[in-house]
């Protein structure tokens, strides 16, 4: 037997499946204690292939237990993207006395000689998801002009008491309403004359949010997946607008010319929210998949490859100047994992550099504090050669990680390089936290208002941490680091 041992960049608190491709994150719906999350997976392949359904289940969104593929392709075509939903008062007919699971997904037929064909369908779960019945009247919405008509996201809109459906179509967004799920009436198309179409549209998600957790100012988030184009460096990512929803039309409050991204890191792609979150929790949960279309089908890991950011908690804050944003946050369920490795209060540079000097890791949380209009960086995944950079730079008021020196990076053109954001409204203070797994960095700037997500692929030994800054009496209020064990 060889004692080598690979390094193959799993994750230790993300999920990944356990062999083969992943890519969008789907169906995500929370029922009877669980949290499900399915998503494209190709299980006989390491690049994307024919899409079947695979599924995921946890109790506390770190956890996860991966379980049998719940959709695989059939006669109406592979198994894209979709959402699924509780149909807690069985509008669809299709439960005797317990509410179950509908998953309305986007069925994707190759033709030969001919451009493939997307349909939407419907199947459904008695029993927690865990085995799946497809409808029988499947599918139960087409188009005739749209090549690309994909991915719908499905809630139940309460001022109307009726199912609302969000799907990309073209280049943009159309909006559907149902009483069943099965019958669809075609109420407003969003999106062609507005926001960003340098690559395709696809993963739409629309909900509502409270501003600044202010139950009684609301306001409807849209999201958008852009894909990738080779004009584009940066890949494929996703958009947001902020505006109006009536039920039917979707009203945003952006002039066409503004763009707004989730993410100002390459790899958090086609993400979408949690159906049916208790109204007591009251939180909006996003996940994303960990990767960019530039390059997701050539990184370097081994057995498997794709992973989701971490689950995420979603709102709106409001700025200075009165623009409303969205904010995102690791779930708080993520510091029930923590156990201490560093905790200082009040501290010199020189003070933090002895301590994190101390310090190998691979997979861990920083946490830091420090006065507004500090320049500094962390060193993190340090190693040799290696490092992979996570700054602040005040003269610009921004935020970055650096990825050109962080190991492999050979396998695209474009993976090298150093993605930045903007610290939107500069208090008194400024807080960091970074997530470090083994292949990626998550990084939320005041409170989520800034976030960058990256893969890196450091080597197993780059396991240093430092903090560098020219500011002579640069200082921190709080530092503390912490290992993630689920
Ligand atoms: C987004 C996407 C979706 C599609 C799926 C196919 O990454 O292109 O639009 O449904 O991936 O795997």
């Amino acid at each position: 037997m060889s004692t080598m041992i690979k390094h193959n960049y799993r994750g230790k608190y993300h999920f990944s499946p356990k062999e083969k491709w992943m890519n969008d994150p789907n169906g995500m719906v929370y029922f009877k204690g669980e949290y499900h999350l399915f998503y494209q997976h190709h299980p006989y392949g390491m690049t994307w292939g024919p899409m079947h359904w695979g599924h995921a289940v946890s109790k506390d969104l770190i956890v996860w237990e991966e379980l049998d593929i719940a959709l695989a392709p059939d006669e109406n075509g592979m198994i894209f993207s979709g959402s699924a939903v509780v149909d807690w008062n069985n509008t669809t007919g299709f439960f005797e006395n317990e509410p179950g699971l509908v998953a309305i997904f986007t069925h994707h037929l190759v033709q030969e000689g001919g451009d493939p064909v997307q349909t939407q369908s419907l199947a459904y779960s008695k029993d927690s998801g865990r085995t799946w019945t497809k409808y029988e009247g499947n599918p139960v919405l087409k188009h005739d002009t749209f090549v690309d008509f994909r991915d719908p996201k499905v809630f139940w809109h309460e001022q109307t008491g009726r199912w609302v459906m969000v799907i990309a179509c073209g280049q943009s967004v159309c909006i559907y309403h149902s009483g069943d799920l099965k019958s669809w009436t075609f109420g407003s198309e969003f999106g062609a004359d507005i926001g960003f179409h340098g690559g395709v549209w696809e993963c739409p998600d629309l909900f509502a949010l409270a501003v600044d957790g202010d139950s009684s100012r609301q306001k409807w988030v849209m999201l958008v997946s852009i894909g990738d184009h080779p004009a584009y460096k940066e890949g494929s990512r996703t958009q947001y607008f902020t505006g109006e929803f009536d039920g039917v039309t979707f009203m945003p409050d952006e002039d066409s010319y503004t763009v707004r991204w989730l993410d100002y890191g390459r790899d958090n792609y086609a993400g979408v929210s949690w159906s049916d979150v208790p109204a007591a929790d009251g939180r909006r949960l996003f996940i994303g998949w960990m990767s960019n279309w530039k390059y997701a089908n050539l990184t370097p890991t081994e057995g498997f490859r794709g992973a989701m950011t971490v689950p995420r908690e979603i709102g709106l804050g409001s700025l200075a100047d009165g623009s409303v944003i969205l904010v995102q946050k690791p779930v708080h369920e993520l510091e029930r994992a923590r156990v201490p490795v560093l905790e200082l209060e009040n501290v010199s540079r020189e003070e933090a550099e002895e301590a994190l000097s101390a310090l190998q890791l691979e997979s861990y949380e920083v946490t830091a504090v420090v006065p507004a209009g500090s320049t500094f960086a962390f060193k993190v995944r340090k190693g040799g050669r290696i490092e992979t950079v996570v700054g602040v730079e005040a003269s610009r008021g921004e935020v970055y990680v650096d990825r050109t020196k962080s190991g492999l990076h050979q396998f695209h053109e474009h993976f090298s390089g150093v993605h930045a954001a903007k610290l939107q409204s500069p208090g008194k203070t400024l807080d960091l936290r970074i997530f470090m797994d083994l292949s990626s960095v998550e990084v939320f700037a005041n409170d989520g208002q800034a976030v960058i997500t990256d893969l890196i692929y450091p080597n197993a030994d780059s396991t240093e941490i430092s903090l560098v800054s020219d500011e002579e009496r640069f200082k921190l209020y709080s530092l503390s680091v912490y290992t993630l064990v689920p």
